[in-house]
């Protein structure tokens, strides 16, 4: 990196094998903290439904939502997932992604949340973008532990008991994250999900005031998470506690705009104070079902009121410091991996600018071609 002279000069450029890239613009690939990979289908039917007004808090108390895909992905072979996955991880890649974080969360039970897990570790070395595996067992209490009362608490236990302990032990998961939100997990039963997972080594992310206040924030900020996201719902207090924390603030704008929401994310009022912003697709069947960064992009400029050089930081280098690889990825500079992405347009803000377009010329991963354009 440097100019062309500089680069030259290098010792190392006299090896190197020259690329010509036609004058097209390359970023660092990018860095998608945020998906739900592995799930078993869409959720279409549901949003039909959604179209007519129904909300996606409605859907999910009659035993939609979450649970639908849950019981999708309960009866799905591993095989399936995994084509599934993999045809997706393709796309991610052609839209210039070349990191992924992926939760678990759609199995809810010892045998399907471990199935997820060992799948991520699968795909992981069986194709070439990189994924950084999440447990979510705690996404919402699933449908057997809803009959009474301290059923909810009865599903911590399990989790805490049994899911944890052997996540932690197989190595099958780097971090934990909570849907601490209304109808999923209170922030008590957070705290102690993401103390307990901390104590086996997994850091913490959590999805927060998404859908309520809760405070979720908050107890992320104290927690030292490294990552809430989300975020529609914060207050003045939550977004000066995140700007003073080392806490990533991770914005998801595809949800909103699928659930057609007119509440986004207060980014500006975030990076005016201070807060470290990032954006992810949130790939999911029933809120973001997108792979495409380049899109949330759009999204972050025209709803959000990001630039496009925000933006792009947000998804790059802001990233991977959400995923704890700053040092790593995430920005082109001597010594990081050769992850790139290349546009087919004459400047960087037609990126974003083009919407809903497939632009991505090139995507590269750890210097080799995992995707170009016909
Ligand atoms: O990030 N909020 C919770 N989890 C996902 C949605 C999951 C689903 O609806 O399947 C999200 O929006
Ligand atoms: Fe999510």
């Amino acid at each position: 990196m440097g100019t062309r002279a500089q680069v030259e000069g290098l010792r190392e450029a006299r090896s190197a094998e020259k690329f010509d890239l036609g004058g097209r613009v390359a970023l660092p690939g990018f860095v998608d903290s945020h998906t739900h990979l592995i799930h078993a289908a869409s959720r279409a039917e549901e949003y039909e439904l959604k179209i007519q007004g129904v909300s996606y808090e409605e859907i999910a108390q009659k035993g939609g939502g979450i649970l639908n895909s849950v019981k999708k992905l309960r009866a799905a072979t591993a095989a399936a997932l995994k084509s599934r996955a993999r045809a997706a991880l393709e796309e991610f890649a052609s839209y210039g992604t070349t990191t992924v974080e992926a939760k678990s969360g759609y199995g809810l039970d010892v045998a399907s949340e471990l199935k997820i897990l060992n799948l991520q570790r699968e795909l992981r070395s069986e194709q070439p973008l990189e994924i950084v595996s999440t447990f979510l067992g705690a996404h919402v209490p699933p449908a057997e532990f809803r009959g009474n009362p301290d059923g909810r608490d009865r599903y911590v236990e399990l989790l805490l008991d049994h899911m944890l302990p052997e996540i932690a032990r197989r190595r099958l998961a780097e971090f934990c994250d909570v849907f601490c939100d209304r109808g999923a997990f209170t922030r008590t039963q957070s705290k102690r999900i993401l103390t307990a997972a901390q104590k086996q080594g997994l850091a913490s992310r959590l999805h927060a005031e998404q859908l309520s206040r809760t405070g979720a924030t908050r107890l992320g900020v104290a927690l030292r998470a490294v990552s809430c996201d989300h975020l529609e719902r914060v207050n003045a207090a939550d977004i000066r506690a995140l700007a003073q924390s080392e806490t990533a603030a991770t914005l998801l704008p595809g949800c909103d705009f699928h659930l057609g929401s007119n509440r986004y994310a207060p980014a500006r009022a975030l990076i005016a104070a201070g807060a470290i912003v990032v954006l992810a697709t949130d790939y999911n069947p029933g809120t973001s079902p997108t792979v495409s960064m380049p899109m949330v992009l759009s999204l972050a400029c025209t709803q959000l009121r990001m630039s496009p050089a925000e933006a792009i930081t947000a998804s790059t280098i802001n990233a991977a410091y959400a995923l704890r690889r700053e040092k790593s990825i995430g920005s082109l500079e001597p010594g990081k991996e050769a992850d790139l992405a290349v546009f087919e347009v004459e400047d960087y803000r037609e990126i974003p600018y083009y919407f809903g377009m497939q632009r991505c010329w090139m995507t590269m991963k750890k210097g080799e071609i995992v995707h170009m354009k016909d």
